[in-house]
């Protein structure tokens, strides 16, 4: 079901969504070598429960931890551990956040030290693939023409789009409907409306698109090992456009 959201319902968002946004700038200076991403989700969780907020992901499903932390090779689901960060990795940091029942919901994906060309283009043109996305979010558009906005940039820049996985509604719950491909085909798909709130969610690859889940059951990697960049916002749509509920406060 898609639901559409009161003007109270998107003040609790709004609310949800900032702390999605704090949080993330909260644990960029400890994106460093050395850290274990175990370690990130502990302050993480600590900082989120601070302010009052939920940390949805923990216990979603049986999912152990408060943030996603995916680094290279691996797409999404990354089960924070004791691997410890080092100079030339990426990693995405993807969080859920609950206020007062509502959801904010984002992921961004962080240099550690000095990274190389390849997966500074990389995580360039996914952030970029996002934003055109965004820019069809408007009243009357609808969920292809963003799909087909994110797979035209993507593969126009050499980069894979993970297809096993999309982007979706969100309210109450994490995850609502509709879903949000990032392939597909101008004009077809659920319309947009005013109130309607979504995820917008890239997540491409330097080499092929294809993925294989670990044995985890949560844990998405690149079957040919390439790097994986992933960027996501929590998006209002408005009168008008949109509104992006997860702004980078950075
Ligand atoms: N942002 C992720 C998503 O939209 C969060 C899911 S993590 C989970 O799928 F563990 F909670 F599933
Ligand atoms: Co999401």
């Amino acid at each position: 079901m898609i639901t559409i959201k009161s003007e109270r319902e998107i003040e609790l968002m709004r609310e949800a969504g900032m702390m999605v946004s704090r949080t993330h700038k909260y644990l960029k200076p400890f994106i460093k070598a050395g850290i274990t991403t175990k370690e990130l989700d502990k302050l993480a969780e600590e900082y989120i429960r601070s302010m009052g907020g939920v940390p949805t992901c923990k216990g979603y499903e049986g999912y152990p931890a408060t943030l996603c932390t995916s680094v290279n090779d691996t797409v999404v689901h990354g089960i924070p551990n004791n691997y410890k960060l080092k100079n030339g990795d990426i990693i995405t940091i993807d969080m859920v956040i609950g206020y007062k029942g509502y959801q904010g919901d984002a992921a961004w994906t962080y240099t550690v030290g000095e990274v190389d060309d390849d997966k500074k283009y990389l995580m360039e043109h996914t952030e970029k693939a996002l934003y055109e996305g965004v820019k069809q979010v408007k009243p009357g558009n609808r969920i292809g023409d963003i799909a087909n906005a994110v797979q035209t940039y993507a593969e126009s820049h050499n980069l894979g789009v993970v297809r096993e996985l999309c982007g979706h509604g969100i309210g109450q719950e994490m995850h609502e409907d509709p879903e949000v491909p990032n392939y597909g085909i101008k004009g077809v798909g659920t319309k947009l409306k005013e109130g309607m709130v979504i995820c917008i969610e890239p997540m491409l690859t330097f080499g092929r698109r294809f993925v294989y889940q670990l044995e985890d059951g949560w844990t998405v990697k690149t079957q040919d090992g390439s790097p994986a960049a992933h960027y996501e916002h929590t998006i209002l749509v408005t009168k008008d456009g949109c509104e992006i509920l997860t702004p980078r406060v950075d």
